[in-house]
């Protein structure tokens, strides 16, 4: 009774905030190059002193043009998941399906979002920035596990972009306005987004039984693995798209120092912030509580 009132409720919401794309993006809402667009716990400048602040500002703006790619890039991986579980099944709750179909679209949006942002970022900042891919290998390889420990991936991703914005970007007076309201309208969507998939993530689980509850938290870290070495890889690109926007080479210490400050910033970004994320941890221990144990035990690495 309560998942059929929170699929009824959680479409009705969806449907009540929202927004059209043309609304929030477009060549009437240009961002603010002189303004930092990400807030200082994810891009993690102000301790690289080696650069000076106008340099600080444009590490910060590749960043924020990394964030979003990778936004883009795991809502690519996450739709075809979404769109597998979407249809109805015989004795399921009439709202889920529509529920689901809701989120699908919405994240089919929020890619095209992301596609226009970066667009726009292109043409407005000094160089060009690499991104990790090609995304189709990196989507199969995270899809490449099992459905329930996809669906826990998907999860601790959602509550960590929603987190994101309530608790670091909301507040943040410095940042620019056009990309604040990116992550705003992202959130208002993602609110829904969290709560359908504890749903998801807890009706695959009673599906699945105790051998793929733990089979699923294995995947989750080999996910986590597989996307930190990723973000090595990302923050050497960071790195080569800083030193042109520059115009300088930094030191061989300089870039040491880049290099791990920077992927842990990164690590913090995109897994920290799950694994210490309570909503997340709080869906899965409801599972498995020695399953949020180990992710527990992980955390201090990636924050
Ligand atoms: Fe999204
Ligand atoms: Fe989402």
């Amino acid at each position: 009774m309560t998942q059929a009132l929170n699929y009824e409720r959680l479409l009705e919401t969806s449907k009540r905030v929202n927004w059209r794309l043309e609304d929030i993006i477009g060549a009437d809402k240009p961002m603010d190059f002189s303004k930092p667009f990400l807030p200082e716990s994810f891009a993690r400048t102000a301790s690289l002193d080696f650069l000076g602040e106008a340099e600080r500002l444009k590490l910060n703006q590749i960043r924020a043009f990394g964030y979003l790619a990778m936004f883009e890039l795991v809502e690519r991986c996450i739709l075809p998941m979404i769109e597998d579980l979407a249809p109805s099944k015989p004795g399921q709750d009439p709202h889920r399906a529509p529920a689901l179909d809701q989120f699908a679209a919405e994240e089919a949006k929020h890619i095209e979002l992301f596609v226009r942002f970066r667009r726009a970022f292109v043409e407005g900042f000094d160089v060009a920035c690499d991104f990790i891919g090609p995304a189709e290998q990196i989507g199969a390889a995270i899809r490449d596990h099992s459905p329930l420990g996809l669906s826990l991936f998907v999860l601790g991703i959602e509550w960590a972009t929603q987190r994101h914005y309530v608790e670091s970007v909301q507040a943040d007076e410095a940042l620019d306005p056009q990309f604040k309201s990116l992550l705003k309208h992202h959130w208002i969507e993602e609110s829904q987004h969290v709560k359908l998939d504890t749903l998801v993530f807890h009706e695959l689980a009673a599906k699945g039984g105790d051998a793929q509850i733990a089979r699923a938290i294995d995947d989750f870290l080999d996910i986590g693995a597989f996307v930190d070495g990723g973000l090595a890889q990302q923050v050497q690109l960071d790195l080569l798209a800083l030193e042109t926007a520059i115009g300088r080479t930094l030191s061989p210490t300089d870039r040491e120092t880049f290099r791990v400050t920077q992927h842990q910033a990164m690590r913090w970004t995109f897994i920290g912030s799950a694994l210490r994320n309570e909503g997340f941890l709080n869906a899965v221990g409801e599972v498995t509580a020695s399953g949020r144990a180990r992710l527990e035990s992980v955390a201090p690495a990636f924050c």
